[in-house]
């Protein structure tokens, strides 16, 4: 390694050090427009399988519908308190559409004729359509998982904080934000904004099995 390799390893691992599911959030600090867009494209570039990113992210800043959601999220203060709410939604179910505009996208992003993409897109069609319905929402919540990762990650690199949450009650909050009717239903929930220099939790050492319970190298 040479040394920028080797800082930009140690930075990472510091901020992954630095991060913690931040309890108590201070109400008063707001994200940047700036930083704010930099989650927003960190989420972005998520990888997603096929690339299909069946899912959509809301950033909520509203403070009475905040009020609503944390009574659906266990009354957790994370919901109210922070900067911005991002809600990972995934879809319910699909069909090929989801895929069409995909490959249309392909198409105009990467100046490739459509048909050159049509043995790709019987491919993906073979796989994900025939999926029960729930195992589609199960997929397409696993890639909103991803993406929810690389926010955390984004945010600790910026030292803004984050909680994942899974805290909730789906159905009250899927109701709250309308999201059944956009085929939608909610995956996890990641408050993100700054800790309250009185939360305790960011003092507490981290709690992982340690890597030869975790990594099994064959
Ligand atoms: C999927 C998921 C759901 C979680 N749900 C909650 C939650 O509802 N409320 C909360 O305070 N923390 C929640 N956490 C935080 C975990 O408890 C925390 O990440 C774990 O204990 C490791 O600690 P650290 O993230 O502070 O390093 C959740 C974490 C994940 C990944």
């Amino acid at each position: 390694m040479n040394s920028t390799t080797e800082k930009m390893t140690t930075d990472y691992l510091e901020a992954l050090q630095w991060r913690y599911a931040t309890k108590k959030f201070d109400a008063d600090k707001r994200i940047s427009e700036a930083d704010l867009a930099t989650l927003q494209q960190a989420i972005r570039l998520s990888a997603s399988s096929y690339g299909l990113q069946p899912y959509t992210v809301l950033v909520i800043s509203n403070t009475e519908l905040r009020e609503k959601l944390r009574h659906a999220c266990w009354n957790q203060p994370q919901i109210t308190d922070a900067s911005h709410v991002f809600v990972f939604a995934g879809k319910k179910d699909f069909d090929q559409d989801l895929i069409d505009s995909y490959l249309n996208l392909v198409s105009t992003t990467r100046n490739l004729p459509l048909d050159s993409l049509s043995g790709y897109g019987d491919f993906m069609k073979s796989k994900l359509l025939e999926l029960p319905r729930a195992s589609k929402a199960s997929w397409s919540s696993h890639q909103a998982y991803l993406a929810a990762g690389n926010l955390l990650s984004a945010a600790a690199s910026l030292q803004i904080d984050t909680c994942p949450m899974e805290g909730f009650e789906k159905e009250a909050v899927d109701a709250i934000l309308n999201l059944g009717e956009k085929g939608l239903t909610t995956a996890l929930i990641v408050p993100v904004g700054y800790r309250d220099e009185s939360d305790q939790t960011q003092f507490y050492k981290k709690v992982r099995r340690t890597p030869e319970e975790l990594f099994l190298h064959i």
